[in-house]
């Protein structure tokens, strides 16, 4: 059965009191509108509409793709207006509405509605409610066939009993939808043209609505401020965090961990608190993670450890190599198996090879640095001259000694080594020493300079 997606998205969400249009609020990093385009995707329907209105341009403007459509819908008059502004480009079978605001939606449950769909019946996600002021209620005959919605502000005392409530979520016959959307009226309490009076018109023509519920209500929860858009935050986490327990990953706390991103694990990796996964990140068997560490588009081979307070962006750590605490590690950083960089190193487009050390306070940029190296203390690639970049090429087993600047462009040749302290300006063939620094002089029964008596 073909299928076109409508996504409600033109609101403004004046409760979120901000100058983004509400949805694009970022749950775990991505926006709610974004959430809810990829679950859509994930039905491979015909075509996707995004109905937008407040803040149209930008939201156009970041979320623009290939297979999206987007449908202006310069005033608010209702979610029925909304939906008749894409009724030009729908031609599937069935029609989807989702929400762009109620981003955690699951696909398994879209899935279960879309089987209720056809040309004689309505598919309805419904839920359960302790509390469902607000919502529009579903009417049922005492049969329990569904008759209607009526919204929380047109229903009587007794329609206000019902805890059955609407989520918004529908599947119609698509044929059907351009007749009922062209006979909505405005003449209720609030003026607005309501895509919930198309289930009573639905009746009336002799089709049935069949109902689904979500298993999980906050699957259908919508964010109108900031304090229900923590709440999807939090229960996106909890989901995200039991995922990877499930899949061999001990947190140390559960509640402490935030992905914002897609993570493959392997087994036995240990993810101590307070640590945020960006992007795509990769963690095989039997890494550890400390505390504290902020990880974004990385690889982590096998037994990798980072250690304490660590940054790592774009970057791959080799097998059984380790980083930290507070290590940083920029964009096109590799280490190589059993490579070691300890505390207050930077790297940015470094490749340390096998067992190479990097072991306290030293910038590497733009390095390629042999297996087995060691770099002492303090070290300094001087990888730019203010208008442009230049590389620093260090052999297998180099000892730089501690506090060197290494002016690139500049190679050493394998073995080679420099005196603590030295500005290397100039290449250094293997095996060789460089040692440039001034020549220590001695100055015998120097006086230390008295204080002046005023
Ligand atoms: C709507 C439903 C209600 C349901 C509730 C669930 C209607 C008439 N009512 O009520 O039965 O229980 O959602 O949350 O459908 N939107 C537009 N253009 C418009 C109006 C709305 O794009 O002209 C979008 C909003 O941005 C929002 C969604 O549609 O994402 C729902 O609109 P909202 O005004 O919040 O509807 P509710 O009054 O909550
Ligand atoms: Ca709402």
């Amino acid at each position: 059965m073909s299928l076109d997606i409508v996504i409600l998205a033109a609101g403004q969400g004046t409760r979120m009191r901000s100058a983004l249009p509400k949805v694009l609020h970022p749950v775990a990093g991505k926006s709610m509108l974004g959430h809810v385009i990829d679950s859509a995707r994930q039905l491979q329907p015909q075509s996707i509409q995004v109905v937008i209105g407040h803040g149209a341009e930008i939201v156009r403007e970041r979320l623009a793709a290939d297979d999206l459509s987007f449908v202006l819908q310069a005033q608010q008059l209702g979610t029925g207006h909304a939906v008749a502004q894409a009724l030009p480009k729908l031609s599937a079978e069935n029609v989807l509405i989702l929400y762009g605001d109620v981003p955690l939606i699951e696909v398994d449950t879209l899935q279960r509605l879309l089987q209720q769909v056809s040309a004689e019946q309505l598919g309805l996600l419904t839920v359960d409610l302790n509390d469902p002021t607000g919502y529009g209620r579903i009417v049922r005959d005492d049969k329990g066939v569904v008759k209607a919605i009526v919204e929380h502000k047109d229903a009587t005392p007794e329609q206000r009993a019902i805890c059955e409530g609407n989520t918004g979520i529908l599947a119609v016959p698509g044929k059907r939808l351009a007749d009922w959307l062209g006979r909505l009226s405005n003449n209720n309490a609030q003026g607005e043209y309501y895509l919930t009076d198309v289930i009573a018109m639905a009746v009336a023509d002799g089709l049935v609505v069949a109902t689904e519920q979500p298993l999980d209500a906050m699957e259908v929860q919508g964010a109108n401020d900031r304090m229900q858009l923590a709440e999807l935050e939090r229960h996106y986490q909890k989901r995200a965090a039991r995922q990877l327990m499930a899949q061999g990953v001990t947190l140390r706390d559960p509640a402490r961990f935030d992905v914002r991103g897609e993570v493959t694990v392997g087994r036995d990796v240990l993810i101590d608190i307070n640590v945020i996964l960006e992007g795509r990140v990769l963690i095989e068997d039997n890494v550890e993670i400390g505390p504290n560490c902020v990880i974004k588009n990385s690889t982590l081979r096998k037994g990798a450890v980072v250690k304490a307070n660590s940054h790592l962006d774009g970057v791959e750590l080799g097998e059984g190599s380790d980083a930290g605490p507070f290590a940083r590690l920029r964009p096109g950083s590799v280490l190589g198996a059993k490579a070691h960089v300890g505390n207050f190193v930077e790297l940015k487009n470094a490749v340390l090879g096998e067992g190479a050390k990097a072991g306290h306070l030293s910038y590497l940029g733009d390095a390629e640095v042999g297996a087995r190296t060691n770099i002492g203390a303090g070290t300094i690639t001087c990888n730019y001259d203010g208008a442009n970049k230049f590389k620093t090429v260090m052999g297998e087993d180099v000892f730089i000694g501690s506090n060197s600047a290494l002016v690139a462009p500049v190679t050493l040749g394998d073995g080679s080594t420099t005196g603590a302290g030295s500005v290397i300006t100039a290449d250094v063939p293997a095996n060789t020493l460089a040692v440039g620094r001034a020549k220590q002089r001695n100055i015998e029964d120097w006086k230390r300079p008295q204080k002046i008596r005023k």
